[in-house]
């Protein structure tokens, strides 16, 4: 029996449509590294502060070389993120534009996440080794994450840890003004940690990550803060040697990149006290992809963690769960560790976490 090879048919409009979408693509990956480098040149902030400026203008109040600065003016205007006027030669950054790119705009400043792209780039070719190899690029092959790690979480919890955080814990929030233990996992550059030790004096806060480069961050932020309730540790949260130490456990996006996430919720159960809370701040997502098909940021979620969160955890021999592991299965794992009552709660200036509040027995 012969079996004639099917054509299959290629719907022209479906094709043509497409080529939008890749054109899109390629046009947003562009504008995100511009975007970020706006941010870093601090662009953004000046131009939220001038009238309709000449590129001579913009780049002297920038302090930057002006060659520079109208190509990327060019960029940012055909991309649509600044005006221009013809006539008068001039270009302008809209309010309402301003209020998602400037530092001023707080966690709504979208160009932090932009310098992801650029980080990401500087990886691309060991990732693309791990997919033929398998293994993972290690935290150290990231100079930057940190700093950019702290950047992009310190605005945010600055604006949303003690007013909107707090309250969604419930009596250990309370508990936080009469004197608790808190430990933060994967405390990063400890910022968290150093905003609620200013904030609740009477409580002991301990932050814990295992890169040297983010817990001495985390110390010379604390001591310029001058916050005394405040100390940080070095060390792997898969071996905590921590037992019933803590009324209250926080991890902010600190269990998906873990090469052993079972054993690190199971070290963090036995650091709370019986009865105590643990709070766990993922990525917002489905566990299921087909359900993640409107979520606003699911392209870059996949990508940071296709080129960061996933390879680091396969880099350790580790599991490679994902930053979009989902709800779902965020809870099955809380409850395997031994946590119960387990509740979803949102944060209004945070839409792109999931916060779940767990707490041991008694
Ligand atoms: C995505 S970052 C989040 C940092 C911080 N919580 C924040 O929100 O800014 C994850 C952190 O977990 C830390 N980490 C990963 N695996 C760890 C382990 N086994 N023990 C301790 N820290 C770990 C990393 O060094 C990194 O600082």
């Amino acid at each position: 029996m012969t079996h004639e090879a099917v054509q299959p048919t290629v719907d022209p409009a479906r094709a043509q449509a497409f080529v939008g979408t890749m054109t899109n693509i390629m046009n947003g990956g562009a504008l995100a590294l511009m975007c970020s480098i706006g941010h870093k040149t601090g662009l953004f902030d000046t131009m939220a502060t001038l009238p309709p400026s000449t590129s001579v203008e913009i780049a002297a109040a920038a302090g930057l070389q002006e060659r520079y600065v109208r190509e990327w003016l060019a960029a940012m205007t055909v991309g649509g993120v600044v005006d221009h006027d013809e006539a008068t030669a001039t270009f302008h950054l809209p309010r309402e534009h301003a209020g998602l790119l400037t530092r001023a705009a707080g966690p709504l400043n979208l160009t932090t996440f932009c310098q992801y792209v650029g980080l990401l780039g500087q990886v691309e070719d060991e990732v693309v080794e791990a997919f033929r190899n398998g293994g993972g690029v290690p935290y150290d092959r990231y100079p930057s994450f940190q700093a950019l790690m702290a950047e992009s979480s310190g605005q945010r919890f600055e604006r949303t840890l003690v007013r909107q955080i707090v309250p969604i814990l419930g009596p250990v929030g309370e508990a936080l003004a009469t004197g608790i233990d808190v430990a933060d996992v994967g405390c990063g550059s400890g910022r968290a940690m150093v905003i609620l030790g200013e904030a609740f004096p009477a409580s002991r806060f301990v932050g814990i990550d295992m890169s040297e480069t983010g817990i001495e961050r985390a110390r010379g932020l604390a001591a310029e803060r001058g916050v005394a309730n405040v100390r940080f540790e070095v060390h792997d949260a898969a071996a905590l040697h921590h037992d019933a130490d803590f009324d209250l456990v926080t991890t902010f996006d600190a269990i998906h990149d873990q090469a052993h996430p079972d054993t690190v919720l199971r070290a963090i159960f036995e650091a709370v006290r019986p009865g105590g809370t643990y709070l766990c701040v993922e990525p917002s997502a489905s566990s299921h992809l087909h359900e993640n098909l409107d979520l606003p940021m699911a392209p870059l979620l996949y990508t940071v963690s296709t080129m960061h969160c996933m390879t680091v955890s396969l880099a350790y021999g580790g599991e490679g769960l994902g930053a979009a592991w989902g709800s779902q299965e965020t809870v099955r794992r809380l409850e395997r560790a031994g946590f119960v009552d387990v509740r979803i709660e949102r944060v209004r200036d945070d839409r792109s976490n999931t916060y779940f509040v767990a707490r041991r027995p008694d």
